[in-house]
């Protein structure tokens, strides 16, 4: 197989809300985040918030150390929003220019290329209670402080990524009510699906029209829905499932067109995509990778008023679960997505795996971290990309989720992802085995 590339990107990856707690300090404003698990609502694990999580806000130059210590020459994060623009608009807070500041410079000063996420589902509330990303002012507001980052950091950073995952902030956010804002509207489920790839698009093009040199894309999750069986109505099924949530976007960008399937369904209740003039030319706008998530595959079978979609998901019979978490393993999967991403991009973009990595409950022994379903689960993916790259699949990276063990959304502190293990009591900080794994093949590859 080909070896990989000497300025291949291997890096890991984390989100503001999840690492960097100091949620209400140096001006930062509240986000959707702050204010769901400060509420009784919360349907978080225990009812756990992110107001110190792993205190990444004070402690980013021991964090920063322990990256170079993995040898990853890039580290993905994302800008809080809030933390910049406490009201979403208008007064910029000096204080959090001054910490990204920081962190960039210390990455680059070790020899990490800064990867920076502008959206990773932290909203600011002043925002939300304008409707947020349901609201097509959003695409005005994202684009304001998009060129704050830009005017501020755009200098020093080589990768940008528009939004994280889409499908869960804005269908599970606004269609399940899963996640916040925690809105359960066919309506909104929509909008905000389509103004947020409306502001992706117009954010990319001022990227381009301020002529900063660095390279934009997007972080989209697949999570492929495979029919459990050959029956037309399993295959109709997976099909409605994909369409309406992370192929939304994935055809959207390199369509042209949302799912038909999709748009189908919400018009049979009543809603109709907000297309303005114009849009569809924001959505497709060029980029220069293609940013995929990927942990999984699924299988769906059609059932008759399951769900929104009429369907189940079903565990089949060859894939080993994952202990942790109720997923199946399937590194094949992730080959079949590459090709399909080769395809649907005529292979012009480089594909940068921006996510990708499991939750395992580590055991101690002897106070070492022994994770090696992790550690085997990385190498089966790698070795997927691998093999897709030998092929000719333009590969331009590999970034883990996640470098530290962190706040899992609803599962808070519960479930824990990294290759670092975090004491969340102490601070400390503890490479697991399958961080030394990553460290020497990085080592080996680089
Ligand atoms: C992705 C997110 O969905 O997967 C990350 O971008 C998240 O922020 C990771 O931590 C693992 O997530 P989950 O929610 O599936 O346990």
């Amino acid at each position: 197989m080909e070896k990989f590339p000497k300025d291949f990107i291997w890096g890991v990856g984390s989100a503001s809300y999840q690492v960097e707690g100091a949620w209400n300090e140096d001006g930062k404003g509240e986000n959707i985040w702050d204010r769901y698990c400060h509420s009784p609502e919360s349907k978080v694990f225990e009812h756990q918030n992110a107001d110190v999580t792993i205190d990444e806000y004070h402690r980013f130059e021991e964090d920063m150390d322990w990256l170079k210590e993995l040898r990853c020459n890039a580290y993905r994060f994302s800008i809080s929003w809030a933390r910049i623009l406490p009201a979403g608009t208008g007064a910029v807070n000096p204080k959090g220019i001054a910490y990204y500041n920081k962190l960039i410079d210390g990455l680059l000063a070790r020899g990490i290329q800064p990867m920076v996420t502008l959206y990773h589902w932290d909203l600011p509330v002043a925002l939300q209670d304008k409707g947020g990303w349901a609201n097509r002012e959003i695409v005005d507001w994202f684009a304001e402080y998009a060129r704050v980052c830009f005017e501020n950091f755009g200098d020093r950073v080589p990768y940008w990524i528009t939004l994280n995952e889409p499908t869960v902030f804005t269908f599970s956010g606004h269609l399940l009510g899963a996640v916040p804002p925690c809105i359960q509207s066919f309506e909104q489920g929509l909008y905000s699906a389509h103004h947020a790839m409306v502001a992706h698009g117009t954010v990319v093009r001022l990227f381009r029209k301020m002529g900063l040199k660095g390279k934009i894309g997007f972080a989209f999750d697949i999570v492929p829905k495979l029919p459990y069986t050959d029956a037309e109505e399993d295959k109709k099924a997976a099909r409605l499932a994909n369409a309406t949530t992370q192929y939304f976007f994935y055809e959207g960008v390199t369509k042209g067109q949302y799912p038909k399937e999709a748009i189908d369904f919400y018009e049979s209740k009543g809603v109709k995509l907000p297309l303005q003039d114009g849009d569809m030319e924001l959505v497709t706008e060029k980029c220069d990778f293609f940013g995929l998530n990927y942990y999984l595959t699924q299988a769906v079978r059609y059932k008759k008023g399951c769900g929104l979609f009429d369907c189940e998901y079903v565990f089949r019979e060859n894939f080993p679960v994952a202990n942790a978490v109720e997923w199946e393993i399937d590194p094949e999967g992730l080959y079949d997505v590459l090709k399909d991403v080769q395809k649907a991009t005529n292979n012009e973009v480089p594909i940068i795996i921006t996510e990708n990595g499991i939750c395992q409950d580590d055991y101690c022994e002897n106070g070492e971290y022994n994770d090696d379903e992790r550690l085997g689960y990385i190498r089966a993916h790698i070795d997927m990309i691998q093999k897709a790259y030998s092929e000719g699949v333009k590969m331009a990276g590999y970034v883990c989720w996640c470098g530290f063990d962190n706040f899992e959304w609803n599962n808070g502190t519960n479930k824990r992802f990294g290759l670092i293990h975090v004491d969340f009591e102490t601070q400390k900080r503890t490479m697991k085995k399958s961080g030394k794994w990553y460290r020497e093949f990085i080592s080996k590859n680089s």
